[in-house]
């Protein structure tokens, strides 16, 4: 059985800056994540770790309540726990500054109304925490960080986050299109203006209205730019698989193989290439008891079929532990070299 020493993938993730953990729900993503970034700030290397898992298993499994701010865990480590109500929230309170800077002030009231419903539109949340994400991604490097680790939702949910930040880029994109043809009418407008009022009045002097418009029409443009600069370096990143590994947790089970297989395919074609796949809860086939010896062997099966399956990625196995890992000490403590 071609399985790696589960050491083999802390060295292999070693000098990679991001790191995603992901994986259908319950296989020990969050396990993994915290495991990883517990080990690295054991050697020294400064890691953040953050989760997007509203359930609050991050701080549970580094027995640490945590927020939306960076926690110190311990010299080498911190965490975050993305809440997406508090992002939502954020994420509404900043578009609704924006909007504010340009609107009509009496469309105000409506434009709010029209927003606080669009926080409970589908996808809000994800586009939001998305964004807060792509910070996140995006600073790491600058805020002195040598592995930043995502502990992400299960699959399906991470890999729409990890293609999002193409199509917010084209979302922007058509805002921004659309926002350059209004300015072209308005500045056409405008001059048809100052020339109907230097008829007029037969004055030289600027409508100061229409130059106050056009400086918050820049205001507003400068923002979706910087979203979509933001968008545009958190794709890279993402591609870059000298800069970002995504790391597959599965359990030799038949469903979340199947889910594994799946994610696989809709990775690659989004040009996402998976570093690694993490075999968690593996039982040894030295069970004397009888009920743990059928399940060992029924393990055993579903890995030939992984190994079949996953040529092409390194395999890891983490072994089934006697209780729940939690703490640092704990958590690096998996992942020594035996
Ligand atoms: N190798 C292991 N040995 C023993 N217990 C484990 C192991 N891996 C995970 N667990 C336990 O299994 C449970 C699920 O693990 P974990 O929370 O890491 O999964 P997850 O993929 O993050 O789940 P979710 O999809 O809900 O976020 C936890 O109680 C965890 O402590
Ligand atoms: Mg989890």
């Amino acid at each position: 059985m071609a399985l790696h020493p589960l050491h083999g993938l802390v060295e292999q993730l070693e000098t990679q800056p991001i790191i995603f953990i992901g994986g259908k729900g319950g296989v020990g993503k969050t396990t993994t994540a915290a495991a990883l970034a517990s080990y690295y700030a054991s050697q020294q290397q400064k890691t953040l770790i953050v989760s997007t898992d509203p359930a609050h298993s991050l701080g549970d499994v580094l027995n640490v309540r945590l927020n939306n701010e960076k926690t110190v865990i311990s010299p080498y480590l911190d965490a975050i726990e993305l809440n997406p109500d508090v992002i939502v929230d954020e994420h509404f309170a900043q578009v609704e500054r924006t909007i504010k800077a340009y609107a009509n002030p009496d469309m105000m009231p409506k434009i709010r109304e029209h927003l606080r419903l669009s926080k409970s539109a589908p996808g809000a949340q994800e586009a939001a925490m998305l964004e807060s994400m792509c910070h996140h991604l995006v600073e790491a490097a600058d805020a002195g960080y040598e592995h930043i680790i995502f502990d992400t939702a299960p699959t399906g949910h991470t890999l729409r986050l990890l293609v999002l930040p193409e199509m917010m880029g084209a979302w922007t994109d058509g805002l921004l299109a659309q926002q350059r043809r209004q300015a072209k009418l308005r500045s056409v407008a405008t001059h048809l203006d100052s020339h109907n009022q230097k008829d007029s009045q037969k004055n030289d002097v600027a409508n100061p209205f229409a130059a106050k418009k056009s400086d918050r029409w820049e205001q507003a443009v400068s923002v979706l730019e910087r979203r979509k600069q933001l968008f545009r370096q958190a794709g890279l990143l993402l591609h870059d698989r000298t800069q970002t590994a995504i790391v597959l947790v599965v359990t030799a089970d038949v469903l979340p193989l199947a889910e594994t297989k799946r994610a696989i395919e809709q990775l690659e074609d989004s040009k996402l290439i998976p570093a690694a796949i993490v075999i968690n809860q593996l039982i040894s086939t030295t069970q004397s008891d009888e009920f743990w010896r059928r399940r060992a062997e029924r393990q055993q099966h579903l890995l030939q079929d992984i190994e079949q399956s996953f040529t092409k990625y390194p395999l890891y196995p983490i072994y089934l532990q006697q209780t729940d890992v939690r703490g640092t000490d704990t958590l690096s403590a998996l992942l020594k070299p035996v």
